[in-house]
């Protein structure tokens, strides 16, 4: 086939004249090849899915009947544009009841966001210019930094270790990247490591953005998703609210991965910057949904019970790890339980299997025990183990986790 002249006008950032030339899989794209392989070699067998990444579940029925209701009214028909009242108010009323930061000004410092990921890209187009550096935690959702890279800026990656409670050093960073620095991103509870921050650590980022003249960008999509106690809000924090954002979404405290709603809260200036330019990217989301959204904002106790069902979940399964020998810690929230990958398995036959990255085990582990998890190698080999897997009630969670089990005890691990 001769090729098209399209394929010379693709720009630079995804690939220039090579773009969709690349050979390379992605790591979602081999999980779910493996999947496939695994359930052509298993007809009939059931894939036991951890590496979900939202809720298995739809948003309550309570706040399908508000959507239901908002839908039909006629004022909300048309473009939302940055939103009206209605979320902002309940955004603040949100903050201070939930996660007890108070004077939160709904008119100014908060406008909605579609979803945290549509936040994530628009924030680098209001703050990032050619060479400017962003300060990136790894394991970690990229989309900011990506973006960021999309304007000609640069991405030094934080490492999340263990030893450090998955909290980055923020003193490793080297002082020529520190002059190029302008953003860092941080995301508590954290997606892959479940990790939570702590009001120490935050009151450290406030200084070390003050510091080094940065804006610090807290994706707080799992915030409200905690076990115990309340939220941890980075803008609950004293002088917050003067180096950054908090970026909140409807997606996983509230089921509604879907329905693409979230907000954007702190700095007034920053929030203007950000609203600025949304109005040049998007015409904001449906009325309707902002404000069943909104009314999900006034009733935390639909998220209190979300978070109780994934730490039942997450009990069951940290236990059927730590009896296959995984070194296995319920984290404090999120739906993220981030284990270290074994380095082999023996199987009941004897048959000795080596593995040199967490992606093998990934790998393995689906093909060879329909178990599907997902790998992380930035910074260690570890696996992540989400517990939205699909179960109808808490008997049949039971049944999954004892199939986990059963499947593991077919292999010894070692680590
Ligand atoms: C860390 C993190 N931030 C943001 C998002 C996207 O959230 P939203 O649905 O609000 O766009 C995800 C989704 O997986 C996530 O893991």
């Amino acid at each position: 086939m001769t090729e098209s002249y399209l394929q010379n006008l693709f720009a630079e950032r995804i690939g220039g004249r090579l773009y969709g030339k690349s050979q390379a899989i992605y790591k979602f794209e081999k999980i779910k090849r493996a999947k496939r392989a695994a359930l052509a070699d298993h007809p009939g067998d059931e894939i036991i899915d951890l590496g979900v990444g939202e809720p298995d579940e739809m948003a309550f029925p309570e706040v399908v009947q508000q959507l239901c209701v908002e839908a039909r009214k006629p004022q909300n028909r048309g473009y939302a544009d940055n939103g009206d009242d209605v979320l902002k108010q309940a955004a603040a009323r949100y903050l201070e009841r939930v996660c007890g930061v108070k004077g939160i000004n709904p008119e100014t410092e908060v406008i909605h966001s579609i979803g945290t990921k549509a936040a994530l890209t628009i924030l680098p187009a209001a703050l990032i210019n050619p060479g400017d550096c962003v300060l990136m935690t790894v394991p970690g959702y990229p989309v900011l930094g990506t973006h960021a890279t999309y304007y000609g800026g640069l991405v030094h990656n934080l490492p999340l270790r263990d030893e450090r409670q998955f909290l980055p050093d923020l003193e490793s960073v080297p002082a020529a990247i520190l002059r190029k620095a302008k953003l860092l991103v941080l995301n508590y509870p954290n997606n892959p490591t479940g990790a939570s921050a702590t009001p120490e650590f935050f009151a450290q980022v406030v200084g070390f953005a003050r510091r080094n003249r940065l804006v610090v960008i807290h994706d707080a999509a799992y915030a409200a998703l905690v076990y115990e106690g309340q939220p941890l809000s980075f803008l609950a924090t004293p002088g917050a609210k003067d180096v950054g954002l908090e970026l909140h979404s409807a997606s996983k405290s509230f089921n509604m991965t879907g329905w693409r709603c979230g907000f954007v809260v702190g700095n007034e200036l920053l929030v203007k910057a950000y609203g600025d330019v949304k109005d040049n990217t998007d015409s904001g989301q449906f009325l309707a949904i902002q404000h069943a959204a909104a009314y999900c904002l006034d009733h935390p106790e639909i998220t209190g019970k979300i978070a109780a069902k994934y730490s039942r979940r997450m009990d069951g399964l940290v236990n059927v790890l730590l009896n296959a020998g995984f070194k296995a810690r319920k984290p404090k929230g999120s739906f993220f339980l981030y284990v270290p990958a074994p380095k082999a398995a023996v199987t009941k036959n004897g048959v000795r299997i080596e593995f040199h990255s967490a992606e093998e085990v990934s790998q393995w582990l689906i093909t060879q025990q329909l178990i599907s998890t997902v790998p992380w190698d930035d910074a260690g080999a570890y696996l992540r183990l989400s517990v939205t897997f699909a179960a109808r009630d808490p008997a049949d969670e039971n049944r999954v986790l004892q199939t986990i089990a059963d499947r593991l005890a077919l292999a010894q691990f070692e680590f």
